[in-house]
Protein backbone atom coordinates (compact mmCIF):
# COMPACT_ATOMS: atom_id res chain seq x y z
CA UNK A 1 0.00 0.00 0.00
CA UNK A 2 3.07 1.90 1.16
CA UNK A 3 4.92 1.95 -1.64
CA UNK A 4 1.85 2.23 -4.27
CA UNK A 5 1.06 5.81 -2.67
CA UNK A 6 5.00 6.53 -2.93
CA UNK A 7 5.01 5.36 -6.60
CA UNK A 8 1.67 8.03 -6.96
CA UNK A 9 3.64 10.91 -5.24
CA UNK A 10 6.57 10.40 -7.05
CA UNK A 11 5.13 10.05 -10.49
CA UNK A 12 2.85 13.26 -10.21
CA UNK A 13 5.86 14.92 -8.64
CA UNK A 14 7.70 13.94 -12.18
CA UNK A 15 4.38 15.23 -14.03
CA UNK A 16 4.02 18.46 -12.08
CA UNK A 17 7.59 19.06 -13.42
CA UNK A 18 7.39 18.43 -16.28
CA UNK A 19 3.96 20.55 -16.94
CA UNK A 20 6.44 23.67 -15.05
CA UNK A 21 9.44 23.22 -17.09
CA UNK A 22 6.79 23.80 -20.41
CA UNK A 23 4.78 26.62 -19.32
CA UNK A 24 7.80 28.14 -18.26
CA UNK A 25 8.94 27.30 -22.01
CA UNK A 26 5.63 28.79 -22.63
CA UNK A 27 5.61 31.99 -21.24
CA UNK A 28 9.00 32.84 -22.51
CA UNK A 29 8.26 32.49 -26.04
CA UNK A 30 4.84 34.30 -25.03
CA UNK A 31 6.65 37.24 -23.69
CA UNK A 32 8.25 37.92 -27.37
CA UNK A 33 5.12 38.89 -28.57
CA UNK A 34 2.45 39.41 -25.46
CA UNK A 35 2.74 43.15 -25.69
CA UNK A 36 0.83 42.50 -29.71
CA UNK A 37 -2.59 41.65 -29.58
CA UNK A 38 -3.81 38.03 -30.36
CA UNK A 39 -4.05 34.99 -28.79
CA UNK A 40 -2.52 32.44 -26.27
CA UNK A 41 -2.61 29.13 -25.41
CA UNK A 42 -0.30 26.87 -23.45
CA UNK A 43 -1.38 23.52 -24.63
CA UNK A 44 -0.30 22.23 -28.34
CA UNK A 45 -2.22 22.50 -31.30
CA UNK A 46 -3.32 18.92 -31.17
CA UNK A 47 -5.27 18.69 -27.78
CA UNK A 48 -8.42 20.07 -27.18
CA UNK A 49 -8.82 19.94 -23.50
CA UNK A 50 -12.35 20.90 -21.36
CA UNK A 51 -12.09 23.58 -19.83
CA UNK A 52 -8.71 25.51 -20.80
CA UNK A 53 -8.84 27.81 -23.39
CA UNK A 54 -8.53 26.07 -26.86
CA UNK A 55 -7.89 28.64 -29.70
CA UNK A 56 -6.48 26.60 -31.72
CA UNK A 57 -7.25 22.50 -32.75
CA UNK A 58 -6.57 19.82 -35.07
CA UNK A 59 -10.48 19.58 -36.05
CA UNK A 60 -11.06 21.99 -39.12
CA UNK A 61 -7.90 23.19 -40.98
CA UNK A 62 -5.91 25.38 -39.17
CA UNK A 63 -6.13 28.23 -41.52
CA UNK A 64 -10.00 28.65 -41.34
CA UNK A 65 -9.41 28.84 -37.69
CA UNK A 66 -6.78 30.96 -37.64
CA UNK A 67 -8.60 33.25 -39.79
CA UNK A 68 -11.34 33.28 -37.79
CA UNK A 69 -9.40 33.94 -34.95
CA UNK A 70 -7.76 37.00 -36.79
CA UNK A 71 -11.09 38.44 -37.82
CA UNK A 72 -12.08 38.34 -33.62
CA UNK A 73 -8.30 39.32 -32.57
CA UNK A 74 -6.50 40.89 -35.20
CA UNK A 75 -5.31 44.72 -35.03
CA UNK A 76 -4.15 47.12 -37.76
CA UNK A 77 -2.68 43.95 -39.47
CA UNK A 78 -1.61 41.83 -36.90
CA UNK A 79 -2.25 39.35 -34.36
CA UNK A 80 0.42 37.01 -32.11
CA UNK A 81 -0.04 33.22 -31.75
CA UNK A 82 1.74 31.40 -28.96
CA UNK A 83 0.87 28.14 -28.65
CA UNK A 84 3.20 25.49 -26.55
CA UNK A 85 6.68 26.75 -26.99
CA UNK A 86 6.47 28.48 -30.14
CA UNK A 87 5.14 32.18 -30.64
CA UNK A 88 4.80 33.97 -33.74
CA UNK A 89 2.82 37.28 -35.48
CA UNK A 90 0.55 36.81 -38.02
CA UNK A 91 0.45 39.72 -40.72
CA UNK A 92 -2.38 40.39 -43.06
CA UNK A 93 -2.58 44.10 -44.13
CA UNK A 94 -1.15 45.41 -47.10
CA UNK A 95 1.50 47.85 -45.51
CA UNK A 96 2.71 45.19 -42.90
CA UNK A 97 2.89 42.99 -46.41
CA UNK A 98 4.98 45.84 -48.42
CA UNK A 99 7.31 46.39 -44.94
CA UNK A 100 8.33 42.81 -44.81
CA UNK A 101 7.94 41.25 -48.44
CA UNK A 102 9.14 44.16 -50.64
CA UNK A 103 11.09 47.21 -48.64
CA UNK A 104 12.82 45.22 -45.80
CA UNK A 105 12.62 41.72 -47.49
CA UNK A 106 16.15 41.45 -46.99
CA UNK A 107 16.01 41.71 -43.42
CA UNK A 108 13.38 38.65 -43.38
CA UNK A 109 14.33 35.18 -45.14
CA UNK A 110 12.58 32.24 -44.77
CA UNK A 111 13.38 30.48 -41.41
CA UNK A 112 14.75 27.39 -42.78
CA UNK A 113 14.22 24.68 -39.95
CA UNK A 114 10.74 25.02 -39.28
CA UNK A 115 9.18 24.73 -42.55
CA UNK A 116 11.15 25.05 -45.92
CA UNK A 117 13.53 21.63 -45.33
CA UNK A 118 11.14 19.05 -46.36
CA UNK A 119 11.20 20.35 -49.68
CA UNK A 120 15.23 20.09 -49.78
CA UNK A 121 14.62 16.03 -50.71
CA UNK A 122 17.23 16.79 -53.48
CA UNK A 123 19.09 19.14 -51.63
CA UNK A 124 18.69 22.99 -51.38
CA UNK A 125 16.52 24.76 -53.94
CA UNK A 126 15.21 28.21 -55.45
CA UNK A 127 12.53 27.61 -52.95
CA UNK A 128 14.42 26.87 -49.92
CA UNK A 129 17.47 29.13 -49.90
CA UNK A 130 18.21 32.47 -48.75
CA UNK A 131 20.52 35.06 -50.03
CA UNK A 132 23.45 34.78 -52.32
CA UNK A 133 22.60 30.80 -52.92
CA UNK A 134 19.19 31.60 -53.46
CA UNK A 135 20.40 35.05 -55.62
CA UNK A 136 22.19 32.48 -57.86
CA UNK A 137 19.00 29.75 -58.07
CA UNK A 138 16.71 32.73 -59.41
CA UNK A 139 18.85 34.26 -61.73
CA UNK A 140 20.03 31.20 -63.66
CA UNK A 141 16.28 30.29 -63.50
CA UNK A 142 14.82 33.52 -64.85
CA UNK A 143 15.31 32.23 -68.40
CA UNK A 144 13.62 29.47 -68.22
CA UNK A 145 10.24 31.10 -67.14
CA UNK A 146 10.64 33.54 -70.75
CA UNK A 147 8.27 33.81 -73.61
CA UNK A 148 9.44 30.77 -75.68
CA UNK A 149 8.80 28.55 -72.55
CA UNK A 150 5.39 30.03 -72.00
CA UNK A 151 4.74 29.48 -75.95
CA UNK A 152 5.40 26.21 -75.31
CA UNK A 153 2.75 26.16 -72.03
CA UNK A 154 0.57 27.57 -74.19
CA UNK A 155 0.99 24.17 -76.77
CA UNK A 156 1.27 21.81 -74.69
CA UNK A 157 -2.21 22.97 -72.96
CA UNK A 158 -3.84 22.77 -75.75
CA UNK A 159 -2.54 19.45 -77.28
CA UNK A 160 -3.20 17.78 -73.55
CA UNK A 161 -7.06 19.19 -73.32
CA UNK A 162 -7.67 18.44 -77.43
CA UNK A 163 -7.42 15.03 -76.09
CA UNK A 164 -8.72 14.78 -72.73
CA UNK A 165 -11.90 16.26 -73.80
CA UNK A 166 -12.11 14.06 -76.49
CA UNK A 167 -10.75 10.73 -75.57
CA UNK A 168 -9.90 10.72 -71.61
CA UNK A 169 -13.26 12.35 -71.29
CA UNK A 170 -15.13 9.96 -73.75
CA UNK A 171 -18.65 10.01 -72.02
CA UNK A 172 -21.31 12.50 -72.89
CA UNK A 173 -22.42 13.10 -69.23
CA UNK A 174 -20.58 12.14 -66.29
CA UNK A 175 -19.59 12.73 -62.97
CA UNK A 176 -16.22 13.80 -62.98
CA UNK A 177 -13.95 13.25 -59.92
CA UNK A 178 -12.68 16.49 -60.38
CA UNK A 179 -9.75 16.31 -57.70
CA UNK A 180 -8.13 13.37 -59.66
CA UNK A 181 -8.57 14.48 -63.12
CA UNK A 182 -7.08 18.25 -62.45
CA UNK A 183 -4.32 16.15 -61.05
CA UNK A 184 -3.53 13.97 -63.83
CA UNK A 185 -3.79 17.00 -66.01
CA UNK A 186 -1.33 19.16 -64.57
CA UNK A 187 0.97 16.41 -64.17
CA UNK A 188 1.00 15.51 -67.72
CA UNK A 189 1.21 19.14 -68.83
CA UNK A 190 4.42 19.50 -66.01
CA UNK A 191 5.90 16.33 -67.14
CA UNK A 192 6.24 17.95 -70.95
CA UNK A 193 6.45 21.45 -70.51
CA UNK A 194 9.00 20.83 -66.99
CA UNK A 195 11.37 17.53 -68.07
CA UNK A 196 10.25 16.89 -71.80
CA UNK A 197 9.06 13.89 -71.02
CA UNK A 198 5.42 12.15 -71.43
CA UNK A 199 4.33 11.04 -67.77
CA UNK A 200 1.15 9.33 -68.99
CA UNK A 201 -0.26 10.80 -66.25
CA UNK A 202 -3.76 10.09 -68.37
CA UNK A 203 -3.86 6.59 -69.45
CA UNK A 204 -2.85 3.34 -67.24
CA UNK A 205 0.35 2.79 -68.98
CA UNK A 206 2.54 0.61 -66.93
CA UNK A 207 5.59 0.17 -68.86
CA UNK A 208 9.07 0.85 -67.44
CA UNK A 209 12.71 -0.24 -67.42
CA UNK A 210 12.33 -2.92 -64.90
CA UNK A 211 15.94 -3.86 -64.93
CA UNK A 212 16.78 -0.42 -63.25
CA UNK A 213 13.90 0.90 -61.97
CA UNK A 214 10.64 -0.40 -59.36
CA UNK A 215 7.98 1.87 -60.44
CA UNK A 216 6.94 4.19 -63.29
CA UNK A 217 8.63 7.76 -63.92
CA UNK A 218 4.70 8.84 -63.23
CA UNK A 219 4.67 7.15 -59.72
CA UNK A 220 8.09 8.24 -58.54
CA UNK A 221 7.61 11.73 -59.15
CA UNK A 222 4.27 12.16 -58.39
CA UNK A 223 4.64 10.34 -54.67
CA UNK A 224 7.65 12.23 -54.01
CA UNK A 225 6.12 15.57 -55.08
CA UNK A 226 3.18 14.95 -52.29
CA UNK A 227 3.63 11.88 -50.09
CA UNK A 228 7.13 12.07 -49.00
CA UNK A 229 6.76 15.91 -48.68
CA UNK A 230 4.38 15.14 -46.49
CA UNK A 231 6.13 12.40 -44.60
CA UNK A 232 9.45 15.27 -44.08
CA UNK A 233 7.01 17.51 -42.24
CA UNK A 234 4.78 14.51 -40.26
CA UNK A 235 7.64 12.13 -39.79
CA UNK A 236 11.70 12.83 -37.18
CA UNK A 237 13.96 11.48 -39.50
CA UNK A 238 15.28 8.59 -37.22
CA UNK A 239 11.28 7.54 -38.20
CA UNK A 240 11.97 8.13 -41.98
CA UNK A 241 15.49 6.35 -41.97
CA UNK A 242 13.69 3.36 -40.19
CA UNK A 243 13.21 -0.13 -41.05
CA UNK A 244 9.59 0.21 -40.79
CA UNK A 245 8.10 -1.05 -44.19
CA UNK A 246 6.08 2.32 -44.96
CA UNK A 247 9.36 4.28 -44.84
CA UNK A 248 11.31 1.94 -46.75
CA UNK A 249 8.54 2.17 -49.48
CA UNK A 250 9.11 6.22 -49.33
CA UNK A 251 12.86 5.50 -49.51
CA UNK A 252 12.21 3.42 -52.70
CA UNK A 253 10.16 6.02 -53.83
CA UNK A 254 13.00 8.61 -53.19
CA UNK A 255 15.43 6.37 -55.17
CA UNK A 256 13.16 5.62 -58.19
CA UNK A 257 12.66 10.04 -58.66
CA UNK A 258 16.11 10.11 -58.40
CA UNK A 259 17.12 7.74 -60.95
CA UNK A 260 14.73 8.85 -63.47
CA UNK A 261 15.88 12.66 -63.05
CA UNK A 262 19.39 11.92 -63.08
CA UNK A 263 18.93 10.03 -66.49
CA UNK A 264 16.92 12.98 -67.63
CA UNK A 265 19.45 15.16 -66.55
CA UNK A 266 22.26 13.06 -68.63
CA UNK A 267 20.62 12.94 -71.52
CA UNK A 268 19.93 16.44 -71.69
CA UNK A 269 23.65 17.40 -70.33
CA UNK A 270 25.01 15.30 -73.26
CA UNK A 271 22.78 17.00 -75.77
CA UNK A 272 25.20 19.67 -77.89
CA UNK A 273 21.92 21.29 -78.30
CA UNK A 274 19.24 20.67 -76.07
CA UNK A 275 17.22 23.70 -76.68
CA UNK A 276 17.44 23.07 -80.55
CA UNK A 277 14.51 20.44 -79.82
CA UNK A 278 12.36 21.54 -76.83
CA UNK A 279 11.77 24.80 -74.68
CA UNK A 280 11.22 22.31 -71.34
CA UNK A 281 12.58 24.06 -68.14
CA UNK A 282 15.19 21.50 -67.56
CA UNK A 283 16.73 22.30 -71.03
CA UNK A 284 16.55 25.95 -70.39
CA UNK A 285 17.95 25.30 -66.72
CA UNK A 286 20.90 23.29 -68.31
CA UNK A 287 21.45 25.86 -70.75
CA UNK A 288 21.67 28.73 -68.27
CA UNK A 289 24.84 30.61 -67.84
CA UNK A 290 26.08 33.34 -65.75
CA UNK A 291 26.53 35.91 -68.30
CA UNK A 292 30.27 37.14 -66.37
CA UNK A 293 31.93 34.02 -65.55
CA UNK A 294 30.10 31.37 -67.69
CA UNK A 295 29.00 29.58 -64.90
CA UNK A 296 25.61 27.46 -64.91
CA UNK A 297 23.72 25.73 -61.92
CA UNK A 298 25.44 22.23 -60.83
CA UNK A 299 24.02 19.02 -61.68
CA UNK A 300 22.82 18.74 -58.03
CA UNK A 301 21.30 21.96 -58.69
CA UNK A 302 19.43 21.59 -62.18
CA UNK A 303 17.89 18.54 -60.11
CA UNK A 304 16.92 19.80 -56.77
CA UNK A 305 15.52 23.22 -58.81
CA UNK A 306 13.56 21.16 -61.42
CA UNK A 307 11.97 18.64 -58.60
CA UNK A 308 10.68 21.83 -57.19
CA UNK A 309 9.37 23.23 -59.94
CA UNK A 310 7.41 20.18 -60.67
CA UNK A 311 5.99 19.84 -56.99
CA UNK A 312 5.01 23.72 -57.35
CA UNK A 313 3.81 23.53 -60.65
CA UNK A 314 1.46 21.30 -60.90
CA UNK A 315 -0.15 21.08 -57.30
CA UNK A 316 -1.18 24.38 -56.86
CA UNK A 317 -2.44 24.97 -60.29
CA UNK A 318 -4.70 21.67 -59.76
CA UNK A 319 -5.92 23.39 -56.58
CA UNK A 320 -7.07 26.38 -58.15
CA UNK A 321 -8.62 24.82 -61.33
CA UNK A 322 -10.54 22.33 -58.40
CA UNK A 323 -11.64 25.84 -56.90
CA UNK A 324 -12.65 27.45 -60.39
CA UNK A 325 -14.48 24.76 -61.88
CA UNK A 326 -16.49 24.64 -58.09
CA UNK A 327 -17.26 28.28 -58.01
CA UNK A 328 -18.32 28.25 -62.07
CA UNK A 329 -20.81 25.35 -61.52
CA UNK A 330 -22.37 27.50 -58.65
CA UNK A 331 -22.54 30.52 -60.62
CA UNK A 332 -23.82 29.45 -63.34
CA UNK A 333 -24.27 33.39 -64.95
CA UNK A 334 -20.70 33.59 -64.42
CA UNK A 335 -20.08 30.33 -66.55
CA UNK A 336 -22.61 31.52 -69.45
CA UNK A 337 -20.71 35.07 -69.50
CA UNK A 338 -17.37 33.01 -69.74
CA UNK A 339 -18.68 30.38 -72.36
CA UNK A 340 -19.50 33.33 -74.62
CA UNK A 341 -16.05 34.73 -74.13
CA UNK A 342 -14.40 31.15 -74.48
CA UNK A 343 -16.86 30.45 -77.97
CA UNK A 344 -16.18 33.95 -79.67
CA UNK A 345 -12.52 33.04 -79.30
CA UNK A 346 -12.42 29.60 -80.31
CA UNK A 347 -14.79 30.23 -83.49
CA UNK A 348 -15.06 27.20 -85.29
CA UNK A 349 -11.52 25.46 -84.54
CA UNK A 350 -11.00 23.51 -81.78
CA UNK A 351 -7.61 24.21 -80.98
CA UNK A 352 -6.50 27.40 -78.90
CA UNK A 353 -3.34 28.97 -79.84
CA UNK A 354 -0.66 30.99 -77.73
CA UNK A 355 -2.05 34.50 -79.15
CA UNK A 356 -5.24 33.26 -78.29
CA UNK A 357 -4.77 34.10 -74.37
CA UNK A 358 -5.34 38.13 -74.51
CA UNK A 359 -8.88 36.99 -75.71
CA UNK A 360 -9.90 35.23 -73.11
CA UNK A 361 -9.74 37.98 -70.44
CA UNK A 362 -12.78 37.41 -68.49
CA UNK A 363 -12.18 33.89 -68.17
CA UNK A 364 -8.50 35.35 -66.40
CA UNK A 365 -10.94 37.41 -64.01
CA UNK A 366 -13.01 34.48 -62.91
CA UNK A 367 -9.31 32.37 -62.36
CA UNK A 368 -8.22 35.86 -60.78
CA UNK A 369 -11.37 36.02 -58.34
CA UNK A 370 -10.90 32.13 -57.52
CA UNK A 371 -7.72 32.51 -56.23
CA UNK A 372 -8.49 35.47 -53.95
CA UNK A 373 -11.22 33.61 -52.15
CA UNK A 374 -9.14 30.24 -52.13
CA UNK A 375 -5.30 31.11 -52.64
CA UNK A 376 -3.75 27.28 -53.16
CA UNK A 377 -0.93 28.42 -51.10
CA UNK A 378 -2.52 31.00 -48.30
CA UNK A 379 0.42 32.21 -46.89
CA UNK A 380 4.41 31.97 -45.95
CA UNK A 381 6.45 31.96 -43.28
CA UNK A 382 9.41 34.63 -42.59
CA UNK A 383 11.84 35.31 -39.99
CA UNK A 384 12.68 38.60 -38.50
CA UNK A 385 16.68 39.47 -38.58
CA UNK A 386 16.66 42.63 -36.59
CA UNK A 387 14.24 44.10 -34.06
CA UNK A 388 11.63 45.98 -35.87
CA UNK A 389 8.41 47.60 -35.61
CA UNK A 390 5.27 46.29 -37.31
CA UNK A 391 1.98 48.76 -36.78
CA UNK A 392 3.26 50.13 -34.11
CA UNK A 393 4.16 47.08 -31.94
CA UNK A 394 7.43 45.97 -31.63
CA UNK A 395 9.14 42.87 -33.45
CA UNK A 396 11.86 41.50 -31.78
CA UNK A 397 14.71 39.86 -33.62
CA UNK A 398 14.20 36.27 -34.12
CA UNK A 399 9.90 36.35 -34.03
CA UNK A 400 8.57 34.40 -37.16
CA UNK A 401 6.31 36.37 -39.06
CA UNK A 402 3.34 34.78 -41.18
CA UNK A 403 1.90 36.35 -43.91
CA UNK A 404 -1.25 35.91 -44.27
CA UNK A 405 -2.53 36.10 -47.96
CA UNK A 406 -6.07 34.28 -47.16
CA UNK A 407 -7.40 37.02 -44.39
CA UNK A 408 -5.89 40.37 -46.26
CA UNK A 409 -7.91 38.73 -49.54
CA UNK A 410 -11.20 38.61 -47.45
CA UNK A 411 -10.53 41.90 -45.22
CA UNK A 412 -13.85 43.59 -45.56
CA UNK A 413 -11.92 46.96 -45.00
CA UNK A 414 -10.19 46.05 -48.30
CA UNK A 415 -12.57 44.22 -50.46
CA UNK A 416 -16.44 45.09 -51.09
CA UNK A 417 -18.80 42.19 -50.42
CA UNK A 418 -15.23 39.83 -49.24
CA UNK A 419 -17.12 36.58 -49.09
CA UNK A 420 -18.49 36.88 -52.80
CA UNK A 421 -17.62 35.68 -55.84
CA UNK A 422 -17.23 38.60 -58.79
CA UNK A 423 -14.67 38.03 -61.38
CA UNK A 424 -15.42 41.36 -62.29
CA UNK A 425 -13.54 43.31 -59.64
CA UNK A 426 -11.10 42.24 -61.75
CA UNK A 427 -11.79 43.80 -65.02
CA UNK A 428 -9.65 46.25 -66.20
CA UNK A 429 -12.38 48.91 -66.33
CA UNK A 430 -12.27 48.45 -62.44
CA UNK A 431 -8.51 47.81 -61.79
CA UNK A 432 -8.20 50.71 -59.79
CA UNK A 433 -10.06 49.53 -57.39
CA UNK A 434 -7.93 46.73 -56.91
CA UNK A 435 -4.44 47.83 -54.88
CA UNK A 436 -1.98 45.60 -56.28
CA UNK A 437 -0.35 44.91 -52.95
CA UNK A 438 -3.73 43.39 -51.27
CA UNK A 439 -4.08 40.69 -53.73
CA UNK A 440 -1.01 38.74 -53.68
CA UNK A 441 -1.74 34.64 -54.37
CA UNK A 442 1.69 34.47 -56.00
CA UNK A 443 3.14 36.21 -53.49
CA UNK A 444 5.40 39.77 -53.95
CA UNK A 445 8.91 41.04 -54.14
CA UNK A 446 11.88 39.34 -55.00
CA UNK A 447 10.54 35.98 -53.92
CA UNK A 448 7.41 36.44 -56.09
CA UNK A 449 7.02 33.05 -57.71
CA UNK A 450 8.81 32.79 -60.94
CA UNK A 451 6.16 30.39 -62.60
CA UNK A 452 3.14 32.44 -62.35
CA UNK A 453 2.23 33.19 -66.06
CA UNK A 454 3.07 29.47 -66.56
CA UNK A 455 0.24 28.74 -64.05
CA UNK A 456 -1.99 31.29 -65.30
CA UNK A 457 -1.69 30.23 -69.00
CA UNK A 458 -2.06 26.72 -68.06
CA UNK A 459 -5.27 27.71 -65.95
CA UNK A 460 -6.82 29.93 -68.61
CA UNK A 461 -6.68 27.45 -71.56
CA UNK A 462 -7.55 24.45 -69.73
CA UNK A 463 -10.78 26.20 -68.29
CA UNK A 464 -11.25 27.47 -71.71
CA UNK A 465 -11.10 23.79 -73.59
CA UNK A 466 -13.65 22.57 -70.94
CA UNK A 467 -15.85 25.62 -70.88
CA UNK A 468 -16.25 25.12 -74.61
CA UNK A 469 -17.30 21.58 -74.54
CA UNK A 470 -18.76 20.90 -71.41
CA UNK A 471 -22.10 22.29 -69.14
CA UNK A 472 -20.59 22.34 -65.42
CA UNK A 473 -23.08 21.76 -62.93
CA UNK A 474 -23.58 21.03 -59.36
CA UNK A 475 -25.41 17.06 -58.34
CA UNK A 476 -28.36 17.15 -57.35
CA UNK A 477 -27.30 16.22 -54.11
CA UNK A 478 -24.55 19.12 -54.20
CA UNK A 479 -28.17 21.74 -54.96
CA UNK A 480 -30.21 20.35 -52.44
CA UNK A 481 -27.54 20.87 -49.50
CA UNK A 482 -25.96 23.88 -50.40
CA UNK A 483 -22.67 22.14 -50.91
CA UNK A 484 -18.88 23.70 -49.78
CA UNK A 485 -16.34 21.49 -50.43
CA UNK A 486 -14.41 20.44 -47.56
CA UNK A 487 -10.68 21.75 -47.25
CA UNK A 488 -7.76 19.77 -47.46
CA UNK A 489 -4.92 21.39 -45.80
CA UNK A 490 -1.36 20.18 -46.84
CA UNK A 491 1.09 21.29 -49.42
CA UNK A 492 -1.62 23.23 -51.26
CA UNK A 493 -5.25 24.43 -50.02
CA UNK A 494 -7.73 22.14 -52.00
CA UNK A 495 -10.78 20.30 -51.84
CA UNK A 496 -11.00 16.74 -49.88
CA UNK A 497 -13.28 15.35 -52.63
CA UNK A 498 -15.03 17.24 -55.70
CA UNK A 499 -17.38 15.69 -58.08
CA UNK A 500 -19.24 17.76 -60.45
CA UNK A 501 -21.45 17.23 -63.46
CA UNK A 502 -20.15 17.46 -66.88
CA UNK A 503 -22.74 17.26 -69.92
CA UNK A 504 -21.14 17.57 -73.14
CA UNK A 505 -21.94 20.61 -75.34
CA UNK A 506 -23.19 19.55 -78.81
CA UNK A 507 -25.29 22.01 -80.60
CA UNK A 508 -22.75 25.13 -80.86
CA UNK A 509 -24.75 27.30 -82.45
C1 LIG B 1 -3.74 21.50 -80.67
O1 LIG B 1 -3.82 20.13 -80.34
C2 LIG B 1 -4.31 19.29 -81.39
C3 LIG B 1 -4.38 17.87 -80.84
O2 LIG B 1 -3.14 17.43 -80.42
C4 LIG B 1 -3.42 19.38 -82.61
O3 LIG B 1 -3.98 18.63 -83.67
C5 LIG B 1 -3.27 20.84 -83.03
O4 LIG B 1 -2.37 20.96 -84.09
C6 LIG B 1 -2.79 21.67 -81.84
N1 LIG B 1 -2.69 23.06 -82.21
C7 LIG B 1 -1.61 23.79 -81.96
C8 LIG B 1 -1.65 25.18 -82.40
O5 LIG B 1 -0.62 23.33 -81.41
C1 LIG C 1 26.28 10.87 -71.47
O1 LIG C 1 27.65 10.90 -71.90
C2 LIG C 1 28.50 10.11 -71.07
C3 LIG C 1 29.96 10.36 -71.56
O2 LIG C 1 30.03 10.54 -72.92
C4 LIG C 1 28.09 8.64 -71.20
O3 LIG C 1 28.93 7.85 -70.39
C5 LIG C 1 26.64 8.51 -70.74
O4 LIG C 1 26.21 7.17 -70.92
C6 LIG C 1 25.73 9.44 -71.52
N1 LIG C 1 24.42 9.37 -70.91
C7 LIG C 1 23.28 9.38 -71.59
C8 LIG C 1 22.02 9.24 -70.79
O5 LIG C 1 23.24 9.51 -72.79
C1 LIG D 1 29.93 33.05 -61.24
O1 LIG D 1 29.15 34.18 -60.86
C2 LIG D 1 28.07 33.89 -59.99
C3 LIG D 1 27.29 35.17 -59.73
O2 LIG D 1 27.68 36.21 -60.53
C4 LIG D 1 28.61 33.32 -58.68
O3 LIG D 1 27.53 32.98 -57.83
C5 LIG D 1 29.42 32.07 -58.97
O4 LIG D 1 30.02 31.61 -57.77
C6 LIG D 1 30.52 32.39 -59.99
N1 LIG D 1 31.17 31.13 -60.32
C7 LIG D 1 32.51 31.00 -60.40
C8 LIG D 1 33.03 29.66 -60.77
O5 LIG D 1 33.26 31.95 -60.19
Amino acid sequence: MNTIAVVLVVVIMILAFIIIMYYNKHLEARSKVSHIPGIHQFQPIILKIPFLTSHINLKSPIYLQIYDLIRKHGRNGVMSISTWKTSSVAIFSPENIKHVMVKYAKDYPKPQEQVYEAFDIFGPNILTTNGDIWRKHRMLSNPAFNDDHIKLVSKVTNQTMVSVTKEYWSHDSFDCNVVEDMTKITLQIMGIAGFGRDMKALNEDQTYDRSKYTMTFREAISRAADEIIIARFRYPKWLLNSPLPYFKNCREVVRNADLYLDDIISTCINDSDPLSKNYDLLSLLVAAKDEENKTGLSRAEIKSDSFIFLVAGHETTASQLMWSLWLLAKHQDVQEKVRKEVNKVFGDREELVHEDYDGLQYLLCVVKESMRLFPPINGVVKVATKNDVLSGYKINKGTIIRVNFYAMQRDPEIWDRPEEFIPERFESSNADHVDPMSYIPFSIGTRKCIGFQFSLTESVFILAHILRCFHIDLTEEQKKSNFVPTPRQFITIKPKELNLQFNRIKDRS
